[in-house]
């Protein structure tokens, strides 16, 4: 009898560490995809994509706080969305993003399914100042990097549907006198969410400019 119960959990064992190999693997494989897709991409991406240290910060936020539900508005053909996606690979979450344009909607697409990520992207072809209304949500990764000229609307209409510890980041954002003075879009944005009592806003310069807000408790 304790031999067979024995057997029974050294089976059972074996199972438990065979099942966490596999899944190792299966993840080691998409790093590799990933990695191996965005060697080659670099320094060829054209279409107003973010630069690769914005990728990065936007992948380290996801992780740093297990995001899941994560919303881009401006796909262009995909390289911030790669990121964030390859992000959410590990956190178990999924991205929606959202471009205007038929062209670089078409190319995104084969670069997520290039770069192994397709399971984790729902890309739209939309307007993003219809399609952003009429998303349900919640949402507790936004990055946003469309027309600048909407990027305070986009945060109005996002705003109810961000989580509690939710993160809402746009790109092109400088607060320098020269932003101040022009008036952007992008400034008159940073300048309203930085005085919302419950978004706590810091921005990142090390690449393109990036806001970065976190929604507190009210
Ligand atoms: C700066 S690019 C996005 C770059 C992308 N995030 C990346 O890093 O790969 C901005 C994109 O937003 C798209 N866009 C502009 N207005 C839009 C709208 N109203 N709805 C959806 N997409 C829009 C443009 O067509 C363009 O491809």
């Amino acid at each position: 009898m304790i031999r067979i119960l024995l057997i029974a959990f050294i089976t059972l064992m074996l199972m438990v560490t065979w099942g966490i190999a596999r899944e190792l693997t299966r993840e080691e494989a998409l790093d590799k995809q990933v990695k191996s897709f965005l060697d080659s991409q670099r320094g060829k991406w054209r279409d107003m994509n973010v630069p690769e240290s914005d990728g990065r910060l936007l992948y380290d936020l996801i992780i740093k706080n297990g995001y899941k539900d994560a919303l881009e508005i401006g796909t262009s053909t995909g390289h911030s969305a790669i990121w964030m996606a390859w992000a959410l690979s590990k956190t178990g979450g999924k991205l929606i993003t959202i471009e205007i344009d038929e062209g670089r909607y078409n190319q995104a697409l084969a670069n997520f399914k290039a770069a192994g990520l397709a399971d984790y992207i729902d890309a739209r072809l939309a307007n993003a100042h219809q399609l952003v209304k009429e998303l349900p949500g919640p949402f507790d990764f936004v990055f946003c990097d469309a027309d600048k000229g909407w990027y305070k609307n986009y945060f109005i209409d996002i705003y109810p549907k961000l989580t509690i510890g939710g993160c809402y980041t746009a790109h092109n954002v400088y607060d320098t006198r020269w932003a101040r003075l022009r008036g952007s879009g992008t400034f008159e944005f940073y300048e309203y969410v930085k005085n919302l009592p419950d978004m706590e806003t810091t921005l990142d310069s090390s690449g393109n400019g990036l806001s970065i807000s976190y929604k507190k408790k009210p």
